[in-house]
This record gives C-alpha cells, sequence and structure tokens, in this order.
C-alpha cells in the first residue's frame, strides 16, 4: 500500500490537491481513499458532496465513484466515543518524550488526540489492505509535524515508563488505596492504554518507510509559506519521512504578464519559485498554476491532476533519497548531506544565524539548523562517499 501525505500551511491547497490526486489514482485502477480530519469538512466541499451525503457518511467512507472513497473523520466525537481515558492520561504523559534530543527541544508541544487519531486509521488502513493508496489531507503544518513526531513518543513511554509504573501501582494501590484519596489509574485503564497502543504499534515503521510513505509538500510562491515549508522540510527529515515532491500551487500563468497589476506578482512569484527550486533541490519541485475560479467538483480536479502530473503515475514514489541528517556521536554534531559527483574544490559553506548554506558549483542549498545546534559552528568539512560531512562544534 502506498500512504501519500499532503502538508502546507493553511490555505495553500492540500485539501485541492489531495482530491485532485484522489480522482486521478482512482481512474488509474487503484482503490483510494482520501482522509481528513478537517473539522471544516473542506473535502466534501472540494468533492462537491451534499450536505446530507456529509450527515449521513457519519465519519465513515463514503464511495464517490468507482475506485475512490473519502473519509472526514471528526476527531472530537471518535475522542468522546473511544479514547476519553486515553487522553486524559495522554496529556500527562506527553510531557515526558523520548523524542531524539534535537527533536525534542525543537517541538516543546503537546502532540493532540488529532495527530493519534489519524496514526490509528493510518495503521488500520495499512493493516487492512483495502485500499491500494491512502491520502491523507493532514492539518495545517505544524499539526503535521507532531502527526510524524508521535509514534517516537509513544513507543519510548511504553517502553520506559509503562511497565514500571504498572508495576508501581500494583504493589502501591493496596497500600495507598486504604489510606488516602490520590486517585491511581486501575487495571481497567493499563488495558485500555495496551489495547491503543497495540493499535498504533508498527505505523512508525510505517512512516519512515519511504516504498509506502511519502510526504508532498505543498506551497504557495510567498515568503511566509516558503518559509514555513523549509522548516517542515527539515522536520520531516529529521524524523526520517520521505519527502518526495513539493507542489508550487496557485502560480500566476506568465501569460497575465499584459496585466499591468498581476506583472508585478508573477515577478515577485518567480524570485520564490527560484528560491524554493534551490531549498529542495533535489527533491522534485512541481508548478501548478492559479486556476480560473475555485477548484472543485470532478471535472475542474481532474484538470488540475493532469497539470500536476501529466502522465506520471501519482503513486509512484517521485524521489527517494535522504537530503541531509544530522547524525550525533561522542564527538558531538556532524550534519550529513548527500551530494553525488560532487569534489571538495567545489563545495563552500557559509553559516548564518539559522542556517547553514551549502554551495555546490552554481547550485546552492539551504539547510536550517536545529535550534539546539544553531551557536555551533562548522568546524570542518569533507567530501565522501558521495556524502559532504560537515563537522559542527
Ligand atoms: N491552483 C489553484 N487555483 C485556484 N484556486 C485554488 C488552487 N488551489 C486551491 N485553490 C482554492 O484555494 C482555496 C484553499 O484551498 P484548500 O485546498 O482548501 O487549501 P488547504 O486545504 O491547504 O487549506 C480553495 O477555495 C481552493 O478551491
Ligand atoms: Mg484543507
Amino acid at each position: 500500500m502506498r500512504i501519500i501525505l499532503f502538508s502546507g500551511k493553511g490555505g495553500v491547497g492540500k485539501t485541492t490537491l489531495s482530491a485532485a490526486t484522489g480522482y486521478r489514482l482512482s481512474e488509474m485502477g487503484y482503490r483510494t481513499l482520501v482522509v481528513s480530519l478537517d473539522p471544516a469538512h473542506s473535502l466534501s466541499d472540494a468533492f462537491d458532496l451534499s450536505e446530507e451525503e456529509r450527515i449521513s457518511a457519519k465519519g465513515l467512507p463514503v464511495k464517490i465513484k468507482e475506485n475512490l472513497w473519502i473519509q472526514e473523520i471528526d476527531v472530537q466525537e471518535e475522542i468522546d466515543r473511544y479514547w476519553g481515558d486515553v487522553y486524559r492520561f495522554l496529556e500527562i504523559l506527553f510531557n515526558t518524550t523520548g523524542l531524539d534530543e534535537i527533536v525534542a527541544e525543537e517541538l516543546a508541544i503537546l502532540p493532540g488526540m488529532e495527530e493519534v487519531t489519524s496514526l490509528l486509521y493510518v495503521n488500520k488502513y495499512y493493516r487492512e489492505k483495502e485500499f491500494d493508496v491512502l491520502i491523507l489531507d493532514l492539518p495545517p503544518t505544524g499539526e503535521s509535524l507532531r502527526f510524524v513526531s508521535m509514534p517516537t513518543v509513544l513507543k519510548w513511554y511504553m517502553k520506559k515508563i509503562f511497565r514500571t509504573e504498572r508495576l508501581v501501582m500494583r504493589v502501591a494501590r493496596p497500600v495507598v488505596g486504604r489510606i488516602s484519596d490520590v486517585p491511581l489509574p486501575d487495571e481497567a485503564y493499563f488495558k485500555a492504554l495496551e489495547n491503543f497502543y497495540e493499535k498504533l504499534k508498527g505505523v512508525d515503521e510505517v512512516l519512515v518507510d519511504p516504498d509506502v510513505t511519502s510526504v508532498r509538500i505543498v506551497t504557495n510562491p510567498e515568503k511566509m509559506v516558503v518559509r514555513e515549508s523549509q522548516r517542515a522540510f527539515m522536520y520531516f527529515n529529521l524524523f526520517g519521512v520521505n519527502v518526495d515532491a513539493v507542489i508550487i500551487n496557485r502560480v500566476i500563468p506568465e501569460d497575465m504578464e499584459d496585466c499591468q497589476y498581476l506583472r508585478d506578482w508573477i515577478g515577485i512569484q518567480r524570485r520564490y519559485i527560484e528560491e524554493i527550486r534551490s531549498f529542495f533541490s533535489p527533491v522534485p519541485v512541481f508548478e501548478v498554476p492559479l486556476m480560473k475560479g475555485e477548484v472543485f467538483g470532478e471535472e475542474r480536479l481532474k484538470d488540475l491532476a493532469k497539470v500536476i502530473y501529466g502522465e506520471r503515475d501519482p503513486a509512484e514514489v517521485i524521489f527517494r533519497e535522504k537530503p541531509y541528517e544530522f547524525v550525533k556521536d561522542e564527538e558531538g554534531y556532524t550534519l550529513i548531506i548527500r551530494a553525488p559527483f560532487v569534489t571538495k574544490e567545489t563545495v563552500s559553506l557559509l553559516k548564518s544565524e539559522e542556517e547553514i548554506v551549502v554551495r555546490v558549483g552554481n547550485f546552492k542549498s539551504h539547510i536550517l539548523l536545529p535550534r539546539k545546534l544553531r551557536r555551533l559552528e562548522p568546524e570542518r568539512a569533507k567530501v565522501e562517499d558521495g556524502y559532504i560531512k560537515i563537522r559542527l562544534r
């Protein structure tokens, strides 16, 4: 099965692109499910579902046409129904984290139930193998990142704390129970947690398997959006989730240049498009034009899919290399960047406050540093077996 995640800032076009990709895949014969957790029901809107159809779906998959289903999960309802107790406990648990040190410092936020719920579904559909492709229209970037960090947190907790705590409870409850009103979780509650964990088991491996999971970052050619996409890209890399494409949506077509009003916009957008290409290289970058009017309903979405993918199969893994990673050893951190065919003479480095810019010939790669590493300076760099290795100190 393939899992394709659309991630990006709010309003960039994630839902639209998820829907367009869904139509295209289903036409090619893939049994496709598009899932969203958006409480605004924008997926139903994109697929032009009526209010009655949406309500009668009750959060379950709705068949749109042959090979195509959509599902809008109402997280609040899910929580109330299944996870109330677990959630209360998780709130406490996420104050402790098992994340890699760098990542933990960057993400001093509590992962929410939205992410857990969507992970549960990812795992369910992955195990059931009922669909060939699962498309996830992710919530805006911040939440998407919590989504991919989630399995690590949970796994660590279950391993390190859960076993011990449960043991302690078994011994402590009879004693404490008699002398105080301190509320202690009971056995049923641990059972629920265990059951819950069982449902999530293995999802971390699914997310970091580049043959299964791809993230497609959706962005617009605008300053704020570009910046956020760059950060997201860094995080997905840190978490080891494969980003296989970047889609620049709402590019004003160049033939609109006759319009004085749009000409300036075209210029501005061109600048950001260049920037995006240098940021994300060598990950493939697709440009999607600003369409005439809003994009919803089958015909328009299919047109859009044609523009994005051309003759390409959207289920294909478009790109599959980890562009860079931070590796820690006894001496400190090394930034390792995949850069085949590069010789030492052609590489130069530059460090600004928060990023390392690696220039290779005319090609420039911007690598945003995790907060923890920003005060470090590149000490030495070498080129080895197709990698640039930069020691940070
Ligand atoms: N390429 C495009 N051309 C024109 N309108 C677009 C395009 N992509 C998205 N839109 C419109 O922009 C709005 C926001 O898109 P949406 O997919 O809901 O964003 P997100 O899910 O990222 O919040 C929608 O009204 C959608 O129809
Ligand atoms: Mg949306």
